[in-house]
């Protein structure tokens, strides 16, 4: 089962999963489909070689997914008003339906929390983390995280050269939650001259000073690139929606649009934002997250072998390995404000609003 928001890579584990334990193994391999929605309402295919074959290069996953079906917290319609209900011994049941011996749930942190309840009511879960926000803690790197750099990196590139045609400031917004990972990677990667992140709130004054210097100094463009959960000093973070049945509720999104006004204003500089949003999540995983996620799909299956239930496949160095999954979930692993990326790049001028 894939579940909660997709990335680049999950078809992969998926591959991984079904040529070992079906051709190496001989297992027989269900896919439940669109999340733990399939297993509430037991929608379940059979899974053989051919139906992986051709898609180690595609994006997504064939099994879909679902960042709202929760089966604790499932929206139901009674008498003509949705409710939220606790459906988990529907999936359960199913789970029994089916005789599995396991349960590979690709996952975020709000998946395997989920996974990690229906473990304590005795399923046999396999977590298999992914996320493109890098923000799981308990391993040291997700795959999908890789695909997303490239995919911001891409675009704060193409968005230089538009920046240094008008002479303006670019203001780019990307992903990551909580968490400040996909933008001080595509940042340092993609040359920003201002990175804010969550983990650092952002004085706009002195976001302000930095980009005032540059243009006084000549450089006649600057990029700033902000995730989507940075946040003011003394302020808060920016929320899009609220989507209740969610096991995180809060959607973010809109701090480029607010920021851009802002410099605008108080430099004068011709600024315009950028929301790259959900093409960070699409699109054909790069090699480096196909070779991580093959190791992840197929660590998974040899932890069903082994029977080492209620734990996550995770990444210690470059050494796989696995951890109760209750060890990975509740704590997000977050950008540490003295990491040497962050020092050396304030160092080389970056910078980060603080
Ligand atoms: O967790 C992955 C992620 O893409 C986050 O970076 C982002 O905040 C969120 O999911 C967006 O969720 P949705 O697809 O529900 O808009």
């Amino acid at each position: 089962m894939t579940a909660g928001g997709d990335c680049p890579g999950l078809n992969v584990v998926i591959r991984a999963v079904v040529k070992i334990a079906v051709d190496a193994y001989k297992m027989k391999v269900v896919g439940f489909l669109d999340g733990f929605g399939g297993l509430i309402h037991d929608k379940a295919v059979m899974l053989k070689s051919r139906n992986v074959s051709g898609i180690l290069s595609v994006g997504g996953t064939i099994l879909g997914t679902s960042n709202i079906a929760n089966p604790y917290k499932y929206s139901v319609e009674e008498r003509g008003k949705i409710i939220c209900k606790d459906v988990s011994g529907q999936a359960i049941k199913n789970y029994k339906k089916h005789n599995l011996d396991a349960l590979i749930t690709v996952g975020g942190d709000g998946t395997l929390t989920i996974a990690s309840k229906l473990a304590e009511s005795g399923l046999n879960i396999v977590g298999v983390p992914k996320t493109i926000d890098n923000d799981l803690s308990g391993t040291d790197l997700t795959f999908g995280f890789d695909s997303a750099i490239v995919t911001a990196t891409e675009a704060i590139d193409k968005l230089h050269s538009t920046a240094q045609s008008h002479h303006r400031v670019m203001v780019v917004e990307v992903m990551g939650r909580y968490a400040g990972w996909i933008a001080l990677y595509s940042g340092v990667a993609g040359g920003g001259d201002v990175i804010l992140i969550p983990e650092i709130p952002y004085d706009i004054g002195k976001v302000c000073k930095k980009l005032d210097e540059r243009a006084m100094s000549g450089k006649r463009f600057s990029i700033v690139v902000v995730a989507e959960g940075a946040r003011p000093v003394g302020g808060e973070m920016t929320v899009r929606r609220i989507v209740e049945t969610s096991p995180d509720k809060i959607r973010l999104g809109g701090v480029a649009n607010r920021l851009a006004e802002q410099v605008e204003k108080a430099t004068h500089l011709e600024t315009r934002a950028t929301i790259l949003g959900h093409v960070q999540r699409g699109g054909i995983p790069t090699p480096f997250d196909r070779i991580l996620a093959t190791r992840h799909g197929s660590e998974a299956v040899t932890m069903v072998l082994e029977k080492k239930f209620g734990r996550m496949v995770a990444l210690r160095g470059n050494r796989m390995t696995d951890i109760p999954i209750n060890k990975a979930i509740g704590k997000l692993k977050t950008v540490s404000p003295d990491m040497p990326l962050v020092r050396y790049t304030k160092l080389m001028g970056i910078g980060f609003g603080d």
